[in-house]
C-alpha cells in the first residue's frame, strides 16, 4: 500500500513516536510506501509531503514536536475536501492515517464518508478525546506540571506566599486534576466545576497558617461560580473555531492577594507542557498506536481510530471519538474532590 500521514492540530509529545511506527511497521511488516504529509491538512491541501524512509525516522522517538510540522488548518468546506481528495489520488495514496485530536479527526470522518480509506490516530495532551481511555502525550504534559509545581512550592514555602499554577485543559480538567492530587495543591480548579475565590482565598490563607506554602493548580478553561467574577477569557479564534484561553492564573493570583492579603504570584506553564522528549508511558502507547494503525489498514478498516482499551489497543468507529468530550466526570470528582478542595455539589455538566 502507500500510506499517507500528516499530524495537525496542537503538537504532543510522542507524535514522533507514531510516525516512527507506522514507517517502521508498513515498510518492514507489509513493504508499504509512506507519504509524509507537511503541516497537517495544509499538506494534502497545498500537495506538500515527503516519502519517510526508515533511515529518516530512525532517532526520532524521544523527539519532542512533529518531524512532519502542524498547523491548525480545516478542511471541512467542500471545495477544500475535494482538493485534498484530489491531492491524494494525484499522489497514488491507498489510504490514511491522520494524527490529531477532535478537530483533525472530525475532518478525517469527512474523508472517510466520501470514500477514502483513514485510519486515525488519537493524540492530545488535554486527554480529552472520547473513544480512548487516554492518549499519548498526557502523562508528559502531567510529568513537566508535577516538577514545575514541586520547584515553585520551595518559593511558596520560603516566602509564605500563594502560588497559582496554570496547566493546559481548555475543556477538561485532566491535567490540572492529575497535578492536583500529585502535588497536595490546596485547591485544582477545573473547567467542569466553576470555582468560588471567597473559597480558594479561606483554603490559601489557612495552608499559609498551617504550613508556609500553598498551591493551586488551575486548568486554562476553568471559569469562575455564574456572578461571582467576571472573566473574560475570549482571545483569537481558530479555524475550528476555538477561542484562545490562558492567563487566568494571573488574574486569580491578584484576586487572592487583594482579598486575603496573602500575597500570592501566578506562573503559567503554556507550551513547556506540550514539548520537549515523551514519558515512556508516552513512547510506548503512541508506538503501540501506529502499529495497530497500519494493521488496521491491511485488514481493510476504515472510518475508525485505534484507541487504549485497558492495556489493550482497539479499534473503535471515528464518529465516537469525535462526537463528545471526554471531561472529568462526576464520579472521580465525588472520588477525589475533598482533597483537590473541590465541592462536587457544584459539578457542571456539559
Ligand atoms: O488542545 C491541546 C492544547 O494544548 C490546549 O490545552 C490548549 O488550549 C491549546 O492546545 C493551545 O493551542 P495553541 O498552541 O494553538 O495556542
Amino acid at each position: 500500500m502507500k500510506i499517507g500521514v500528516l499530524t495537525g492540530g496542537g503538537d504532543c509529545p510522542g507524535l514522533n513516536g507514531v510516525i516512527r511506527a507506522i514507517v517502521n511497521r508498513g515498510i518492514s511488516t507489509y513493504d508499504d510506501t509512506i507519504l509524509g504529509y507537511w503541516d497537517g491538512w495544509r499538506g494534502p491541501l497545498e500537495g506538500r509531503s515527503e516519502t519517510l524512509t526508515l533511515a529518516r525516522v530512525r532517532d526520532i522517538l524521544p523527539l519532542g514536536g512533529t518531524i512532519l510540522g502542524t498547523s491548525r488548518t480545516n478542511i471541512a468546506d467542500p471545495e477544500r475536501l475535494a482538493t485534498v481528495i484530489a491531492q491524494l489520488q494525484a499522489d497514488n495514496v491507498d489510504a490514511l492515517i491522520p494524527i490529531g485530536g477532535e478537530d483533525t479527526l472530525g475532518v478525517a470522518l469527512r474523508l472517510a464518508e466520501a470514500g477514502v480509506q483513514v485510519i486515525g490516530v488519537p493524540k492530545t495532551i488535554d486527554n480529552d478525546l472520547s473513544g480512548t481511555d487516554v492518549t499519548f502525550g498526557f502523562t508528559t504534559a502531567v510529568q513537566v506540571a508535577v516538577e514545575a509545581v514541586d520547584r515553585v512550592r520551595t518559593t511558596s514555602a520560603s516566602h509564605h506566599r500563594g502560588l497559582v499554577v496554570e496547566v493546559m485543559g481548555r475543556h477538561a480538567g485532566w491535567i490540572a486534576l492529575q497535578t492536583g492530587l500529585a502535588c497536595s495543591a490546596v485547591a485544582t480548579l477545573i473547567p467542569e466545576v466553576p470555582f468560588d475565590l471567597d473559597a480558594i482565598c479561606g483554603l490559601v490563607a489557612a495552608s499559609i497558617q498551617e504550613r508556609r506554602d500553598a498551591i493551586v493548580v488551575v486548568a486554562e478553561g476553568a471559569l469562575p461560580r455564574a456572578g461571582t467574577i467576571e472573566n473574560d477569557q475570549g482571545g483569537a479564534v481558530d479555524e475550528f473555531g476555538h477561542v484562545q484561553v490562558g492567563g487566568i492564573a494571573e488574574f486569580i493570583a491578584k484576586e487572592i492577594t487583594r482579598r486575603s492579603g496573602v500575597e500570592t504570584r501566578s506562573v503559567v506553564l503554556g507550551h513547556v507542557q506540550r514539548g520537549g522528549t515523551p514519558t515512556a508511558y508516552d513512547r510506548v502507547l503512541a508506538t503501540r498506536f501506529g502499529v495497530a494503525a497500519v494493521d488496521g489498514l491491511h485488514q481493510g478498516k476504515t472510518g475508525v481510530m485505534v484507541s487504549a482499551q485497558g492495556s489493550a489497543i482497539g479499534i473503535v468507529p471515528l464518529a465516537e471519538a469525535t462526537g463528545t468530550l471526554r471531561t472529568v466526570p462526576r464520579q472521580l470528582i465525588d472520588e477525589v474532590g475533598a482533597i483537590l478542595g473541590i465541592d462536587s455539589a457544584d459539578m457542571k455538566y456539559k
